[in-house]
């Protein structure tokens, strides 16, 4: 069933992995080399041909971004935005988005997630057809530091929000693109240790009771979670030595839109 689809960053939090930067301003703000972090995913948005954003972030910090993104006009969509009380985890960003959904399909995309690669638009283009939701794991050193998912003859077997023990080298990367029909299965959700209702359990949810498709971010995509300083210079050195090599411009929403 064909549907629209709307996006939402999530950009809330208290970034307590960047401090004392992050006490007076919101992570999502922070540059990564030349622009500020939210550009990159924003431009995710964009590439998707994604028209209708809403921003979550701290009820205090909605003028930071207003005053970086406006209301969208410059980038051809419309930007609203959404205060979140509590960081009450990625699941709640859902949950209090519902009046902005409304029947949307909806493409969340985590603030602090920046993926780049040749061919992104064609590599998103299924979420305008698809009857799935829809996982987009990527393979990494350290996957303790993120919600793991097992394959079992190519099916998902299990999700789990930063396992111990090792399960598996693919982590479930914070772009999540959600069927309008599964956002019921956000009911089910109950707090987790850390207090969060926790986007790993409801895709758990979504794979037990619906259909939880993946599409594995292969060779030649760039993705990281920028939420402490060694990531931060880490992205930022990779994306200054690409435009430097190139002249070319990464994830630049002004671009992208043109
Ligand atoms: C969150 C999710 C986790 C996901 C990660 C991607 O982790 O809970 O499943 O793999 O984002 O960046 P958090 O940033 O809350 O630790």
């Amino acid at each position: 069933m064909k549907n629209n689809v709307c996006g939402i960053i999530m950009a809330g939090g208290k970034g307590t992995r960047l401090s004392p930067i992050t006490n007076s301003a919101n992570k999502h703000i922070l540059p990564v080399y030349n622009k500020p972090m939210i550009y990159y995913p924003l431009s995710v948005l964009l590439l998707n041909k994604i028209k209708k954003i809403l921003v979550i972030t701290n009820k205090n910090e909605i003028n930071s971004f207003k005053k970086i993104l406006g209301n969208g006009s410059r980038f051809g969509v419309k930007i609203s935005y959404k205060a979140q009380t509590h960081a009450n985890g990625i699941t709640d960003g859902l949950i209090i988005s519902k009046k902005f959904i409304n029947n949307d399909d909806v493409f969340l995309i985590l603030g602090d997630n920046i993926m780049f690669g040749s061919g992104m638009s064609e590599f998103f283009n299924h979420i305008w057809e698809t009857d799935n939701s829809t996982i987009y794991p990527y393979i990494v050193s350290d996957p303790e530091r993120s919600g793991v998912v097992v394959f079992k003859k190519n099916k998902i077997d299990k999700i789990v929000e930063k396992p111990k023990k090792f399960i598996s080298e693919w982590i479930v990367t914070g772009l999540y693109f959600i069927k309008n029909f599964d956002l019921q299965l956000t009911d089910l959700i109950q707090p987790s240790k850390r207090n969060e209702l926790e986007i790993t359990d409801f895709l758990s949810n979504i794979n037990k009771y619906s259909n939880l498709s993946f599409k594995k971010i292969g060779r030649g995509y760039s993705w990281n979670d920028v939420g402490t300083f060694e990531s931060l210079i880490e992205c930022a050195n990779l994306i200054y030595n690409i435009e430097k090599k190139q002249g070319l411009e990464i994830s630049s929403p002004d671009e992208v839109a043109y």
